[in-house]
């Protein structure tokens, strides 16, 4: 089974009432993701495996580590492109993929519009993000997606999270760790996380 992981972290919890809150505006919104998922990096990577190579100080010849692996950073269009400034930031020699997926409003089902992943989706670490874990529909799509182009080691990295979500992910594909900001209490009948935080595409873009 993979990994569970609720971050627990007083800067983490600060800035996920802030999101939480109606009132907080769209920059601040926005801004207090983008910072969420920079903390959150620091937790995802803790495992990753370094090599040590050569490096020249202005003193003298010493060996230090690098990362042994590429990372690839794949967002869930729209609402993962707001995760991925800040875990770039921290990896800035990850590549970047993309799945356009959007939810039926009705049937709560994922219906697929774009996909582009970069060569090294083979053999790289891949970082899922989205920021809303509910039904799970569209991480699973978008899980299958991620291993027919070859990707093994898949992590999925979310801000708000419930417990219906995170069942589908275990039982589908118990390979892939998932990394929560917030684990929620419920998904409501329209399949909106409680207590949650809204639509989180809208309110990251101003579109409603
Ligand atoms: C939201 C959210 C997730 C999905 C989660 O996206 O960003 O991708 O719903 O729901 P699920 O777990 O039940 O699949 P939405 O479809 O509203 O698209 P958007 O990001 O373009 O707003
Ligand atoms: N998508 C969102 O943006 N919010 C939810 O609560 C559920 C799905």
């Amino acid at each position: 089974m993979g990994k569970l992981i609720i971050l627990n972290h007083p800067l983490i919890d600060h800035k996920m009432t802030k999101i939480r809150d109606k009132n907080t505006d769209t920059k601040t919104f926005r801004e207090n993701v983008n910072e969420i998922s920079g903390l959150m990096a620091y937790e995802i990577t803790r495992d990753l495996e370094t090599r040590m190579v050569e490096v020249e100080t202005p003193l003298m010849k010493t060996k230090s580590k690098v990362l042994a692996n590429e990372v690839v950073i794949v967002p869930i269009l729209r609402a993962g492109l707001g995760m991925v400034d800040g875990i770039h930031m921290m990896i800035p020699t990850a590549k970047i993929g993309h799945i356009g997926l959007y939810r039926d409003e009705e049937t709560l089902k994922p219906h697929s519009y774009y996909e582009k992943f970069p060569k090294e989706i083979v053999g790289s670490t891949v970082l899922l993000v989205d920021p809303m874990l509910a039904t799970g529909g569209s991480v699973l799509a978008s899980i299958e997606s991620l291993k027919k182009a070859g990707a093994k080691d898949i992590r999925f990295v979310g801000i708000v999270g419930c417990p219906e979500g995170v069942k589908a992910i275990e039982d589908a594909h118990p390979d892939v760790d998932i990394y929560l900001a917030a684990l929620d209490e419920k998904l409501n009948s329209k399949g909106y996380i409680e207590p949650g935080l809204g639509d989180c595409g809208d309110r990251l873009f101003g579109t409603k």
